[in-house]
């Protein structure tokens, strides 16, 4: 039933998203849509390690079912969407680092002591997409920098960026058993708002994927990174399908919570 839950609500960002189209792209959502994707992977990626990404980390239940990803940015914290932790307890959450196959008990397995959820979070299209864990314990992990105010070049359009996560292959489909990654290009902010209008918010967001789609998040990612430049500069957010073509995926900008993260941190 607890994964009946996190499945739905770790979709509910793309269902918004649809109650808000018009009619003509609900369907492209619907989750009995045929699978139109060539790729096998987050959609169009290829398998990777966590030894190559070793701050990728995977949200589960207590009963191991995967559901959200995260990125480890210090050693006890992990940042994550605040649409994965909402309504969450502490208790309910494990972050498991080090495990690029679910199947297997590679890797480590915290819990999770604190959820903090930005406060101004409402929806995924209002923004503001981001919470932080503070883990029972510090993990070997690496962890990555995330960007700040001063990182505003690493969100040039065009921008080559790195997408991982164990979510679905295709939207409505299936999740990936193996981390997945692929590289998408940042949009510009015009091109973002031409495809979901004032659901786009470019303080808050940042969008990327190929003007044919192909390539993209999809369900089970949120919460996961976009990297660029060695930096973490996004959180996986929401989007219209997934990897559809003129629908790219949208990611809450860290460099605008940059402030707020290291609050988190450092406490
Ligand atoms: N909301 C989804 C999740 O919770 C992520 C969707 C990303 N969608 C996209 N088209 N990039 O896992």
């Amino acid at each position: 039933m607890a994964e009946t839950l996190h499945r739905l609500r770790s979709w509910l960002g793309v269902l918004l998203v649809a109650m808000v189209l018009p009619a003509a792209s609900v369907s492209v959502a619907s989750a009995d849509q045929p699978d139109g994707e060539v790729g096998t992977q987050i959609v169009g990626g290829t398998r990777a390690s966590t030894s190559t990404y070793p701050w990728v980390v995977y949200l589960a239940t207590s009963s191991g079912f995967q559901y959200c990803g995260g990125t480890l940015v210090a050693p006890n914290k992990v940042v994550t969407a605040a649409h994965c932790t909402e309504g969450d307890s502490p208790s309910a959450v494990r972050v498991v680092a080090g495990r690029d196959d679910k199947n297997s008990t590679a890797g480590t397995v915290a819990k999770v002591t604190k959820i903090w959820i930005h406060p101004s979070y409402q929806d995924v299209t209002i923004g503001n997409d981001v919470s932080v864990l503070t883990l029972d314990r510090n993990l070997s992990q690496r962890t990555i920098p995330f960007a700040t105010s001063a990182d505003s070049a690493l969100y040039a359009a065009g921008t080559s960026s790195r997408i991982l996560g164990w979510g679905t292959t295709s939207s409505g489909g299936s999740a990936s058993r193996y981390l997945l990654t692929a590289t998408v290009p940042l949009t510009s902010n015009s091109t973002c708002k031409t495809a979901y209008g004032t659901d786009f918010n470019a303080t808050h967001m940042v969008c990327a994927g190929y003007s044919q789609g192909g390539t993209d998040t999809c369900q089970g990612d949120s919460g996961g990174p976009l990297v660029a430049g060695g930096k973490l500069i996004g959180i996986t957010s929401w989007g219209e399908g997934c990897a559809d073509a003129g629908y790219p995926g949208v990611y809450s900008r860290v460099s605008t919570y940059a402030t707020a993260i290291q609050q988190q941190i450092n406490s």
